[in-house]
């Protein structure tokens, strides 16, 4: 889990170059909710749990940093891609990096991604890791939709994670056919998000 740790760091240093509001506290919560609930979902279903859990917490950073929820999945993903790729290319990255952590919330921030890149050039993904990662997060709003395992994840984490406190959260007739499998395969859906969340 040494990624996770490295991704969870650089995620708290994004949140905290954040306004200390309501709306990101919540994102805060909800993240690190959805990444642990995709943690126990990809045990469950054999999938990488490690990979899982990044998803999980970098798939809403960008609309939390910015406050924009228009095409967040889809600028998600590529926060995400800036992200891992700068693990990528630790060492190099210290000299190239341009587009760095937090330089959505303005200029001065982006030492803070060379920095953790300094402290930490041990961690490295896979161009493949990095696209499964970003895909997943590039497709978590298309909840009618089925794409692959680390998606499915995503997107099924991201819904378990609205049962935690309300057992009747109606997602919209977009997702009935995804509550159906999701209570086919856990049961009662708060019960197992409360699991999922404390595994
Ligand atoms: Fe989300």
């Amino acid at each position: 889990m040494e990624r996770y740790l490295w991704c969870r760091e650089l995620w708290n240093r994004c949140l905290a170059a954040c306004p200390a509001c309501d709306a990101v506290m919540e994102g805060r919560r909800h993240t690190a909710s959805v990444s642990a609930i995709a943690g126990g979902l990809a045990r469950l279903r054999g999938e990488d749990e490690e990979l899982a859990r990044i998803a999980g917490l970098l798939h809403d950073l960008w609309a939390v940093e910015t406050g924009i929820r228009k095409e967040h999945a889809h600028r998600g993903a590529e926060r995400a891609r800036e992200l891992l790729e700068s693990a990528c290319s630790a060492g190099k990255t210290q000299k190239q990096s341009g587009g760095a952590c937090c330089s959505v919330m303005g200029a001065g921030k982006e030492a803070t991604q060379e920095e953790l890149v300094a402290e930490e050039n041990t961690v490295s993904f896979t161009k493949e890791e990095v696209d499964e990662i970003c895909a997943a997060i590039y497709f978590h709003s298309d909840k009618h939709l089925v794409h692959g395992p680390q998606a499915e994840i995503l997107k099924d984490a991201d819904l378990l994670d609205r049962f935690l406190d309300c057992p009747d959260y109606d997602p919209g007739s977009k997702s009935t056919e995804r509550l159906a499998r999701l209570r086919a395969e856990l049961g009662d859906l708060q019960l197992a998000a409360r699991r999922l969340v404390q595994d």
